[in-house]
């Protein structure tokens, strides 16, 4: 058999955790987090919220980076090598490390086609293609005819979307061809500064709006922080909020999809694990709480009132980035300037989270087939090419939020429950500590480790079993979506189960050639 080649590694821990919180912070961080939050009970959304980060998001954090890295140290990089030496004596939990390859695909099919309207309406701004389109209305029919809904004066045809989509794709691959050190970890390494900066110029920017229009003075900025953060305790009372909470705790730290067990593969066994964790999540929750909640709602607040906020808070997050923002900034001086920052957040926000998500399928390839980065990325890019093409061109059959079910919700819960059990039971809470701690610069508190092991698990079969009851049998039934559009529907899902057997298939391939030192 030959040599495994050694693998790829981070130049710094200033790296890896650029490159972490590069995936954390993302779309979910500008557009779904305050919409969530503001349909959700605004400041009293943050108590649930809170309460996941500690139970769930945290603790997921450190399980991944911990088993991330004690894979790497016998050469695996992605869940069914990782899961496979936790648990060596079962032959099927590699089977289950599958959803750690597959969720991020499934994610990047779409992510990668919203990434790139974000670059394209970056053009845009700075184009001036946008200026003057104050109206919402003039801005959504903009929107729509971009991606090829109907036509107008200024898209008649997915053309334009279809060259940016192309660009992204290209990018994309251009960084990942490079690998940990020379392309993710030196992409984050500017990137996310550059993000910082542009998400604080405009946070800085909304904060000083003042009251605009004064013929309407309660339709100021104070107020628009209050719509956003004042507490509606009654919302509380919902498990609807708490699962929201739970959800885009998951989404937004990108855990329970498999990417940090990927990134955390490339450091070192003395390596720190607990405050680098620590750390790139403090940078996406800075990201998201203060820079996410700052921007669009209470902007939109200053501009639209309070007669229209609720309506722009529940109009999904694709109109509030691609249709409210753009429209606020329209009233304001330096639109293009402030476009291009808003846009450019976007698609730095964007670009370093889908490298990431493209990452465990690329070191899948390269360390349990043994084949080149070069090979891997082109067969990658071959598979992913084809499969966004969903996306694509049945953007308005519902296929986003199908992929995004089962990619962005559903597998995240379940990926994280097996991790968890894994981690406190399977190899045991006393090693787990041990194996955390290694080389660690802080302690976790020692609370972490009943947390690790009874309530995490709990209130991950909690989300789960709430879920099936309140939405999985509607969702699996197609209940919400149209007659029209079940066919297409049901095609993703045949798509998605071939690519689940597909990945089998290579798991099993690979473990019989470790059996017969590859000959099998
Ligand atoms: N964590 C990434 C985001 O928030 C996926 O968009």
């Amino acid at each position: 058999m030959a040599e495994p080649k050694s693998r790829d590694s981070w130049t710094s821990r200033f790296g890896i955790i650029m490159a972490v919180a590069g995936s954390a912070v993302g779309l979910g961080n500008f557009l779904r987090f305050p919409a969530k939050a503001a349909a959700n009970g605004g400041g009293a959304f943050m108590i649930p919220y809170l309460v996941a980060l500690l139970l769930l998001g945290l603790p997921l954090m450190w399980i991944e980076w911990t088993l991330g890295r004690y894979g790497g140290g016998f050469g695996h990089g992605t869940a069914p090598g990782i899961f496979h030496s936790v648990w060596q004596k079962n032959r099927f939990i590699k089977y289950f490390g599958i959803i750690g390859i597959f969720g991020p695909i499934v994610i990047l099919t779409y992510y990668m086609y919203i990434e790139s309207w974000t670059l394209a309406y970056s053009f845009f701004a700075i184009t001036r293609e946008l200026t003057g389109l104050t109206d919402p209305a003039a801005l959504k029919s903009f929107l729509r005819a971009f991606q090829g809904i109907e036509k107008s004066r200024h898209f008649d045809s997915l053309g334009t979307a279809y060259f940016f989509f192309l660009a992204t794709f290209a990018i994309n691959i251009f960084v990942i061809y490079y690998g940990i050190r020379g392309g993710i970890e030196r992409l984050c390494k500017w990137a996310m500064p550059l993000l910082f900066f542009f998400g604080i110029a405009l946070c800085v920017r909304v904060l000083t709006l003042g009251t605009p229009d004064p013929s309407n003075p309660s339709w100021n900025i104070n107020n628009g922080l209050g719509f956003m953060w004042n507490p509606d305790f009654s919302a509380l009372t919902s498990a609807r909020v708490w699962l929201e909470a739970a959800g885009q705790i998951f989404f937004t730290l990108s855990v329970g999809i498999g990417v940090i067990l990927t990134y955390a593969s490339y450091l070192s066994r003395g390596d720190d694990v607990v405050l680098s964790g620590l750390t790139a999540a403090s940078m996406n929750e800075v990201a998201e709480v203060i820079l996410g909640g700052c921007i669009v709602i209470p902007a939109a607040f200053v501009f639209f009132g309070p007669a229209d906020i609720a309506a722009i808070a529940h109009s999904g997050v694709f109109d509030l980035g691609f249709v409210t923002m753009p429209s606020i900034i329209n009233h304001l001086p330096l639109a293009p300037v402030l476009g291009f920052f808003w846009f450019g957040l976007l698609f730095l926000a964007g670009i370093t989270s889908s490298v990431s998500l493209a990452q465990p399928a690329i070191a899948f390839m390269e360390d349990e087939f043994n084949i080149s980065r070069g090979k891997a990325v082109a067969i990658f890019g071959i598979i992913a090419f084809t499969l966004c093409q969903f996306p694509v061109f049945f953007f308005k059959n519902g296929i986003v939020d199908e992929l995004d079910f089962w990619g962005g919700t559903f597998l995240l819960v379940i990926f994280a429950a097996i991790e968890t059990i894994l981690f406190g039971w399977v190899f045991g809470m006393e090693n787990a500590w041990k194996e955390i701690h290694h080389g660690a610069d802080l302690e976790i508190p020692r609370v972490y480790k009943i947390i690790i092991k009874y309530i995490t698990p709990a209130f991950l079969f909690f989300i789960l079993g709430m879920w099936l009851w309140q939405e999985w049998l509607p969702f699996i039934f197609m209940e919400n979506v149209a007659p029209e559009d079940r066919t297409c529907v049901l095609t993703t899902r045949v798509v998605l189960l071939v690519l689940l057997a597909v990945l089998a298939c290579m798991v099993k391939i690979a473990w019989r050639r470790k059996r017969t030192g590859g000959k099998g």
